[in-house]
């Protein structure tokens, strides 16, 4: 049985990998460690943190006394580091907490994997690493050796991130592999990010904030195809290499919007135009070759499918997101394990 460290597993995406693994792979055993920031919600995990397969540790990664201990008491076989601050209009505002977390505590990561042996160290990192492609080539894609171009305090974190885990490739030989997925969506997805922002207004009738024009194009994935895509670069991926993952899926801003309150059966008249983020990018479009020419990965989820999944889930899980917006999540740890520490 595999021993994995997920670090970030109760923010969006390394919730729904931990769900994934769980369910999918009877011979893992998985440690979420997680500092449980404004974006961490342990009821993400509810349902699963009396699994005797999960145990849940509260740490950031950038305490290095506590991430050894943990690596030391685990003997881990993998690590997938999902940890970081991750929301683009928040590093406009506070950019240091950025380049603390997504690259002080990558590099505590590796040095925690080069100290203890880990077999594997995967980052999980971002398309926006390579900036953004006009809107006007639509020939254009993002490959693994697009140069690093980034326009956001965010991007440029993840960026220095990935140079530092190449960099520790290189001179250490530490055995890593890089994914660089489009924008996810799906269910756990924190409510300032675009879509569930969108969902949650429209079905409070509340203004639906469009920044700019709206014509900004994002690359959209169904967080399982991630989740799938990091279980097979683990199994399988070379070491060393940086895998793309997408599903061209390209769509503006204002198509998804469009979609959102038609299928929830409200009007356009919600939508207002808000000045736009600085330094916007316009479009991302990842180009997966590699991962399917490589790996075999495929996305299996269509937008379509994938939208209507979501806004479901969102629907049958009122609590979650009611509880965020209250404020209460923030006291479920204290809740949940207050008693048992
Ligand atoms: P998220 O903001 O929903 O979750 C981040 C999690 O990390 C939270 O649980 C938070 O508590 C935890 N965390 C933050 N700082 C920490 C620290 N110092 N120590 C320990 N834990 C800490 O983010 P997400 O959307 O799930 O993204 C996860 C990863 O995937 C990030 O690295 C992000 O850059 C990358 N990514 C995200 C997307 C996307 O569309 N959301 C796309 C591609 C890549
Ligand atoms: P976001 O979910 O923040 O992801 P990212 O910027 O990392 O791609 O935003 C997705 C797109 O939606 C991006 O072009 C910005 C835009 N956006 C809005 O128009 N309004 C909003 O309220 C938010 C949060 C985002």
């Amino acid at each position: 049985m595999k021993n994995i460290l997920v670090t970030g597993g109760a923010g969006f995406i390394g919730g729904n990998f931990i769900h994934y693994l769980l369910q999918n792979r009877s011979d893992c055993r998985v440690v979420c460690f997680d500092a449980l920031t404004y974006a961490g919600n342990l009821e993400t995990l509810g349902e699963v943190l009396d699994n005797p397969r999960l145990r849940f540790v509260h740490g950031d990664i950038t305490d290095r006394g506590a991430v050894y201990r943990l690596f030391e008491e685990e003997g881990f076989d993998a690590v997938v580091n999902f940890a970081a601050e991750s929301h683009v209009d928040r590093s406009i505002d506070t950019p240091e907490i950025f380049l603390k977390t997504n690259i002080l505590g990558t590099q505590v990561l590796l040095d925690a994997c080069n100290k203890f042996q880990t077999k594997r160290y995967h980052q999980v990192s971002t398309d926006e690493v390579y900036g953004d492609l006009p809107l006007d080539r639509p020939d254009l894609f993002f490959t693994e050796e697009t140069p690093l171009h980034t326009s956001s305090p965010y991007s440029a974190s993840k960026a220095s991130a990935d140079l530092l885990v190449m960099a520790y490739y290189r001179t250490y030989s530490t055995p890593v592999t890089i994914s660089r997925c489009s924008n996810n969506y799906g269910p756990y997805h924190f409510p300032e990010k675009l879509i569930p922002l969108m969902i949650l207004n429209a079905l409070e009738d509340k203004p639906l904030p469009v920044y700019g024009d709206g014509k900004n194009v994002r690359d959209w994935l169904y967080v399982e195809d991630h989740c799938r895509a990091i279980e097979l670069i683990l199994e399988k991926g070379r070491v060393g290499e940086i895998y793309n993952v997408g599903g061209h899926n390209e769509k503006q801003n204002i198509e998804v919007v469009k979609t959102i309150l038609k299928a929830l059966g409200k009007g356009e008249e919600l939508i207002t135009f808000v000045r736009d983020r600085p330094g916007h990018d316009r479009r991302y479009a990842i180009d997966p070759a590699k991962i399917h020419r490589e790996l075999g990965w495929l996305p299996r989820t269509s937008f379509d499918d994938g939208i209507q999944k979501t806004m479901d889930w969102y629907l049958k899980n009122r609590a979650w997101w009611e509880h965020i917006r209250s404020g209460d999540y923030q006291n479920y740890y204290e809740k949940q394990y207050g008693m048992r520490l």
